[in-house]
């Protein structure tokens, strides 16, 4: 059997595709068994013990026992049950989306004459999609906007890395520019848009991540705001705005909320990965003022996946029923999950300046922290996908290398082309460091790790 399936050469680019994510990531899930005192860090995924969503278990196992019961679990619509989305409109979307949402509605009731109430009740659901995890809104969302002539969606040059292959595998390219720093600072509009202007009549659409990942970073600072919409603004096309981390900022703020001309243009994608700790349950959600943009979904859906899984969304229909009957608990609840991550992310990076003697930011928010490394320190490694991968191998800790998020373009034949910087460049030479998976009393340890893995080698 020596003959082989041709695969197109695009398909063989995909394939080709190589991350130092997956060879940490492999490398830690073997170690972390082998030795108890190994500390993963590497994993997006939050996971704090006892902070599960109020509601959630209890329906799992009412499902669990009703399907073997009744011997068959049957599907919803593609785009989600309309009772779930009901719920996600009234207790998940940012607040100044629904306001205006409802504005809406409020004038449109009026000019038809219909109660406002039953006007809601009966619309709601028209504003949200559920879809397969985050991953499901944005690979939506992507698909909306990209044409053949408009084929760029613009993104901060320091992103998730799926942000780039989502849109790859939807026919498009990112434009990855240096918008925003870890610090929330936004650049100069004018720069901005000089790096844009070469390409403004291709670009689809705007990827803004509210939070960042890797580096935590949040615009709570009215001015910063100001200027990241005078870029939107000129930049004139539709916003995906991505809140995988919606309400994990620190240190009692909060994003800045969008103005009203903005949100108008604006699709928010949301998952309940991170902020339920259920990534594999594969729940999120898009919501956006134009209900045209919402019942794509339903399409997208219907080729891409079916509908999201039926006992995960009654799951959370349950925990969503619980903001209506028991509201404290679920205060309590969301008070705690924010605590226990700013916990750790606050001995984190006492303790990487206090053991380590670097110098660090303290994230706005999410889950994650960029640790910089020292660049003479990286070369002894050969680069910083080397250190990464000698960290988890000797030295009990398993972190991100920083060329897994940074992109930048450089023209190529006729066209240009994304590419990610050499690993021996000062601008990758930091390690993602996740502190959602990493229980709030092993961070230290962690941190004891890589000192001692720097003394040793
Ligand atoms: C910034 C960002 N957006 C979206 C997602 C999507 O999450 P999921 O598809 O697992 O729900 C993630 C996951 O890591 C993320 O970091």
């Amino acid at each position: 059997m020596n003959e082989k399936i041709h695969l197109p050469e695009l398909t063989i680019k995909t394939l080709s595709k190589k991350s130092t994510i997956t060879v940490v990531a492999g490398k830690a899930r073997a170690l972390s068994t082998e030795d108890p005192d190994f500390v993963r860090a590497d994993i997006g995924e939050l996971c704090a013990p006892g902070l599960f969503p109020p509601g959630y278990r209890e329906s799992l196992e009412e499902t669990a026992k009703a399907v073997l019961k009744e011997g068959r679990i049957g599907y919803t619509v593609p785009d989600g049950d309309n009772k779930l989305k009901k719920l996600i409109f009234k207790h998940s979307i940012p607040e100044n989306l629904r306001d205006l949402i409802l504005e809406q509605f409020q004038d449109d009731a009026k000019k038809q004459g219909i109660d406002f109430e039953k006007y809601k009740e009966d619309n709601m659901q028209k504003h949200v999609a559920v879809t397969h995890g985050g991953t499901g809104a944005l690979g939506a969302s992507v698909s909306t906007f990209l044409t053949g002539q408009k084929n760029l969606v613009l993104v901060n040059q320091r992103t998730w890395q799926n942000h780039n292959l989502i849109v790859d595998m939807h026919g498009g390219m990112i434009w990855p520019v240096p918008l925003i720093n870890e610090e929330g600072k936004v650049a100069d509009p004018d720069s901005i848009l000089k790096l844009c202007h070469p390409v403004k009549d291709k670009i689809a659409a705007f990827l803004f991540t509210l939070i960042n990942n890797p580096d935590g970073a949040v615009v709570t600072d009215p001015g910063e705001q100001e200027k990241l919409e005078t870029i939107i603004r000129e930049i004139d096309v539709p916003m995906i705005l991505d809140v995988a981390y919606h309400k994990l900022v620190f240190d009692g703020k909060e994003a800045q909320p969008f103005s009203r001309d903005i949100l108008c243009k604006t699709v928010v994608c949301g998952t309940y990965s991170k902020t339920r700790q259920i990534p594999g349950e594969r729940l999120g959600y898009i919501s956006c003022p134009d209900p045209r943009v919402v019942r794509y979904v339903y399409f997208y859906n219907r080729s891409h996946s079916g509908c999201p899984s039926v006992t995960s969304q009654r799951a959370l229909i349950a925990h969503f029923m619980k903001y209506e009957t028991a509201p404290d608990e679920i205060k309590e609840y969301k008070e705690n999950l924010l605590n226990e991550i700013e916990t750790r992310r606050n001995i984190l990076v006492d303790k990487v300046k206090e053991m380590l003697g670097w110098e660090m930011k303290s994230p706005g928010g999410a889950i994650y922290a960029v640790i910089p490394l020292p660049v003479e320190l990286v070369k002894e490694f050969g680069d910083v996908d080397q250190f990464s991968i000698d960290l988890v191998d000797r030295g009990k800790v398993s972190a991100i290398s920083g060329t897994v998020f940074e992109f930048r373009v450089r023209p190529k034949d006729n066209g240009y082309e994304v590419y990610t910087p050499a690993p021996t460049d000062p601008e990758v030479s930091y390690l993602r460091f996740c502190f959602g998976f990493t229980p709030t009393d092993r961070i230290e340890l962690a941190v004891k790790h890589i000192k001692e893995f720097i003394s040793n080698r």
